[in-house]
């Protein structure tokens, strides 16, 4: 989603914004621009990459140059088409107010009328650009206004989400920042300042960050920075300090950060169970939920909300919860359950699953959930993101930053809290200690058997080569294996574009059966369990109608070589591992037929890492 970033100090304006938008390639975005502020404001804006901003920039003769206080913002267009004339900063008519934007003004259409009653007009389709004519009006109209008053008049005017930053050659030395619904972080360096909207950027300038919470604002100058509501309350901001490294949020070597992070997989498994996994004493340690272990426990039901592939691991979070914990488990589209009238109130436990921790959707579930009472937890990847400020207590997956805008690592990840909730859950009240220790080695020796399923990357470069033309391809899986199915065939849809469909297999005769052709190859999770040889049965009735079978099998399975065209081995482990070892091959899968078609990856068309609106 769109990305933002600011700065206010003592180096080259234009260099640190050109860098920090490089940084947030990864959301996504169509189109990339940046103002700087040196006497007047110069802007230099364009549909394309930041290279090619950067290219502008350089062209521009200078014009950017010295100035040490600017702004800059990727565009992923909502409103308005990806274009030159729509790529943020928005101007004011005199040229002397810039402002970025991420988040959708709802009423924009209504604001566009007046403003244009009043004599404004536009130079772009967007809802972003009305605000900064809004603010120009009320600064132009209400007496002894200055420009954080004019801001602040605008933002109570303006319904819907927001995270701006604006500058004014009116009043040149400060950056005036606001969120509500959209995240935004401050990086605090020596007598300089970086805004962004997420962390990425700031990491090689500075550790120490302030987070905006909803409803603030922060008036931001070269020697220090005053936040306050945007009713004007000043508020006393705890510092975070970063915990990430340049390097972990750099290629290593990868030609892309998707391919970087499947291949991470087995360190991440390893830094998501660090000290929390204790075999020795049957136990698992999650100090984030500590306190509430004993409610949650008693739970009469836990509804589980999330968006896209967080929502595949709710899915199978369901099956592990309900297997080791014995307590029933919902799992909703979050964007659904906002919007039904759900009936949830005290006693009911949410658990919402973000990676980026800022989905707009998911958000809205866990405030909806709270305000009827609910106790929410949050399984979040960004540490200090909204979800897990807002949530009542939660569990970090400590996968690091994600990049690829494809989820691979952190869904991995979050099927390992998952797993460890369950157990949590579970002692005392469904399983034995020798039951919870026999699970918890399992879940030790995960990371060496995804190092073993990663070396057959020859084997899975192959296969994409045979199948990187097909148009359609189905997935099928059974139990826990069949959100595996939908994460694989969401995978390849994102990023390779080929049309796939996730099943459960036993529904394949319902209707995808129709599908199946010489032409459709089918991806079947087939690993040895209790529906075996069910599927099995599946792949026989795929064959007979000459469809082409790529199997996921255990280990020494002679009998499926005989049935499928190609067959992938995972190594054996009890039925609740195997999601965290049959998606590691069909990760790799859409990476290689991905790239193989030549699409770019970590940039997939129309995708965007972390979705802020709705
Ligand atoms: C976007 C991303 C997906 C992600 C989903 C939910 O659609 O492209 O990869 O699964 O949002 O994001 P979250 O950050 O809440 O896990």
């Amino acid at each position: 989603m769109c990305g933002i970033v600011g700065y206010i100090g003592k180096q080259e304006a234009a260099n640190v914004l050109l860098g920090g938008l490089k940084r947030l390639e990864y959301r996504g975005y169509d189109s990339a621009g940046i103002a700087v502020l040196n006497g007047s404001l110069s802007v230099v804006k364009q549909k394309g990459n930041v290279a090619s901003l950067g290219e502008a920039i350089k062209q521009s003769d200078g014009m950017v140059s010295d100035a040490t206080i600017g702004i800059g913002h990727t565009r992923w267009a909502t409103h308005g088409d990806p274009s030159d004339r729509n790529a943020h900063p928005h101007l004011n008519a005199q040229g002397d107010i810039a402002l970025i934007h991420n988040g959708i003004i709802e009423n924009h259409a209504a604001l566009r009328v007046e403003l244009a009653n009043h004599g404004y007009s536009f130079s772009s389709d967007t809802d972003s650009e009305v605000l900064v004519h809004l603010i120009d009006h009320l600064w132009e109209s209400i007496p002894f206004l200055d420009f954080e008053g004019a801001v602040r008049q605008a933002l109570t005017v303006v319904e819907g989400a927001y995270g701006i930053c604006v500058i004014s050659g009116r009043e040149p030395d400060k950056v005036i920042v606001a969120r509500k619904g959209s995240p935004l972080v401050i990086g605090i360096g020596e007598n300089e300042f970086f805004i962004a909207s997420d962390a990425a950027p700031l990491v090689e300038y500075t550790r120490k960050v302030v987070y905006l919470s909803d409803g603030e604002m922060a008036v931001v100058h070269r020697d220090g920075y005053k936040v306050k509501t945007i009713d004007n309350v000043v508020q006393e901001k705890a510092l975070t300090e970063l915990d990430f490294e340049l390097e972990e949020i750099e290629k290593g070597g990868f030609e892309h950060f998707m391919l970087k992070e499947i291949f991470e997989q087995p360190d991440v498994m390893e830094d998501v169970m660090r000290g929390r996994v204790r075999i020795e004493d049957a136990r698992v340690q999650l100090g984030g939920i500590a306190d509430q272990l004993e409610q949650l426990r008693k739970a009469q039901r836990i509804i589980i909300c999330a968006c896209g592939t967080s929502w595949h691991a709710g899915l199978i979070g369901e099956y592990l919860i309900e297997e080791f914990a014995n307590i029933p488990v919902e799992v909703d589209y979050a964007s659904e359950f906002r919007y039904r009238k759900p009936i949830i109130g005290p006693g009911d436990v949410m658990l919402v699953i973000s990676q980026s921790g800022e989905t707009a959707d998911t958000l809205a579930a866990l405030r909806l959930a709270k305000e009827k009472g609910a106790t929410v937890i949050g399984i979040c990847n960004v540490v200090g993101s909204t979800i897990a400020r807002e949530t009542h207590c939660g569990m970090y997956t400590h996968a690091g930053p994600e990049i690829g805008v494809a989820s691979t690592k952190a869904f991995t990840a979050q099927v390992i809290v998952l797993t460890m909730l369950a157990l949590a859950l579970s002692k005392e009240r469904t399983m034995s200690d020798a039951e919870v220790m026999q699970a918890l080695y399992c879940l030790d020796t995960l990371p060496e058997r995804v190092k073993n399923i990663l070396e057959c990357r020859d084997q899975i470069v192959d296969i994409a080569e045979h199948y990187k033309d097909a148009r359609n391809f189905l997935y099928l899986g059974r139990g826990y294996n069949f959100p595996v199915a939908l994460e694989g065939a969401l995978k390849l849809k994102e990023i390779s574009y080929i049309h796939a469909e996730g099943y459960p297999a036993a529904e394949m005769k319902h209707g995808p059966i129709a599908l199946i052709d010489e032409e459709m190859p089918v991806v079947v999770i087939a690993p040895k369990d209790t529906t075996y040889k069910k599927v099995l049965s599946n792949i026989e009735e795929v064959r007979t109608r000459k469809g082409r079978v790529i199997a996921i099998a255990t280990e020494g399975d002679e009998e499926i070589k005989a049935l499928a065209d190609h067959v992938i081995y995972v190594p054996a482990g009890a039925p609740f591992i195997m999601p965290l070892l049959t998606v590691i091959p069909l990760q790799m899968l859409s990476y290689y037929i991905a790239t193989l078609r030549g699409c770019d990856v970590d940039r997939p068309r129309n995708l965007a890492k972390s979705v802020t609106v709705e």
